[in-house]
């Protein structure tokens, strides 16, 4: 009888960055100047450098974005740093498919995961290595820096959900997450 086939991994994990290296990966990078409105103090983000690294993604996308059934795997990488005493963050989104759940994870650094009911109301959950965040569908979530180093966290979630970046870009998160005397501070908008 011929033996079945043993596969070598198609994508491997560096265990220490969560950096992926294989098949069917995406990187993008989102710069000072593509998060226009992102930040409640638009005189402290004039006045920083357009072109200062905000955060990069990389994910894993077996499958085509909007298949049933499938996963999508990343690991986002947000720099140190604040506009107007703002952490730097993500932009944050719903899903497209409004129920549709998700995992993050804290690899490296601290960091807080700020989320949002589709009624406004806003929490935040405490980011460090090691920490497991199952977000619900129907909740906005974001991810802040709050420490002096590099925050990594990992991600997972369902190949149907998509994204809805609009709604955020429109209406906001109903609190901002602000740096008050070294206290990361939820405050209300
Ligand atoms: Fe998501």
């Amino acid at each position: 009888m011929m033996p079945l086939q043993i596969l070598q991994p198609s994508v491997r994990v560096d265990l220490a960055t969560w950096c992926m290296t294989g098949s069917d990966i995406t990187c993008s990078e989102k710069r000072l100047r593509q998060l226009d409105g992102v930040f409640a103090d638009a005189e402290a983000y004039r006045r920083a450098d357009p072109e200062r690294l905000v955060y990069s993604v990389q994910a894993h996308l077996p499958v085509d974005d909007g298949t049933p059934g499938g996963l999508f795997f990343g690991t986002t990488t947000i720099e140190p740093g604040e506009v107007g005493g703002e952490y730097f963050m993500t932009r944050g989104h719903f899903h497209a498919s409004l129920d549709r759940g998700e995992y993050y994870w804290g690899v490296q650094g601290e960091g807080m995961l700020i989320l949002m009911t589709a009624r406004r109301e806003v929490w935040a959950e405490r980011m460090v290595p090691g920490s497991l965040h199952y977000i619900r569908g129907g909740t906005a979530h974001r991810v802040a820096n709050i420490g002096a180093g590099r925050l990594i966290f990992g991600a997972s979630w369902p190949s149907d959900a998509g994204h809805n970046y609009d709604e955020i870009s429109r209406t906001g998160f109903a609190a901002r997450l602000m740096n008050v005397g070294a206290i990361p501070t939820l405050i209300p908008e």
